[in-house]
């Protein structure tokens, strides 16, 4: 049984989408962005109007949400929602949601239930500390706040959306706070976990750094 999972968590920016999706590609595994997942959720959650202290309400929510990856697309109750998960009030929503314990409940069980039965990247804040902690590589990856909202904000303008280096920056300190600060399964290094700062690094380096410790490790 050569089945093997790679964890690779940091905070937003860090690069880990980008460098787990390249990883996969090289390892011919899938690739599954938590991140995205909560995004979904919280895009959801919003677009319902959803009074997230209404508990009953937002359980019956979750019962009936459906969400998965096909062909690297997001998949919402059938629906593609790549874009609509990308904009910055996305980003806040699925922060805000995903320090809710029925939302972490169910995607963490869900995040567990599509790694058990094949090999995986998988990237987010917790899966080397809470979803997969037997996973066979676990990565933490790292880089400066400053570089990490100037490529974010490459991203979004590249998006074509209107937004100042300065707001993306803000965000991502916000964003990073609340993360490693919530009571539920915060942001932080597993013990065993190999800890990657990217800064000032490229694409290519830093996916090299990782396939280098996969091979070595197998
Ligand atoms: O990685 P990404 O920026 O897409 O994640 C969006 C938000 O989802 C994060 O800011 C974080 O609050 C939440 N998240 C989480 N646990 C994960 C992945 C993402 O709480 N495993």
């Amino acid at each position: 049984n050569d089945k093997f999972n790679i964890a690779i968590d940091g905070p937003s920016g860090a690069g880990k989408s980008t460098i787990a999706k390249e990883v996969a590609r090289i390892l011919a595994i899938d690739y599954i962005d938590t991140g995205a997942m909560y995004r979904a959720i919280g895009y959801k959650l919003e677009r319902e109007g959803i009074n997230l202290s209404d508990r009953d309400r937002l359980k019956q929510i979750l019962d009936s949400t459906e969400i998965d990856f096909e062909e690297g697309n997001t998949i919402l109750d059938g629906v593609v929602v790549n874009d609509q998960i990308r904009t910055p009030e996305a980003s806040k929503m699925a922060s805000v949601c995903s320090a809710l314990p029925e939302v972490r409940e169910k995607l963490v069980a869900l995040q567990r239930k599509m790694a058990h039965t094949k090999s995986v990247v998988m990237d987010g804040r917790d899966i080397g500390t809470n979803v997969l902690t037997d996973a066979n590589f676990k990565i933490f990856m790292t880089a400066s706040a400053e570089e990490r909202a100037e490529r974010r904000h490459k991203e979004l303008i590249q998006r074509g959306q209107q937004i100042t280096y300065d707001q993306v920056l803000q965000d991502i300190i916000q964003r990073d706070y609340s993360d490693t600060t919530r009571k539920l399964n915060p942001l932080r290094k597993a013990q065993d976990a190999v800890e990657l700062d990217t800064t000032g690094m490229n694409i290519s380096e830093v996916t090299e750094k990782i396939i280098n410790l996969v091979r070595c490790g197998r």
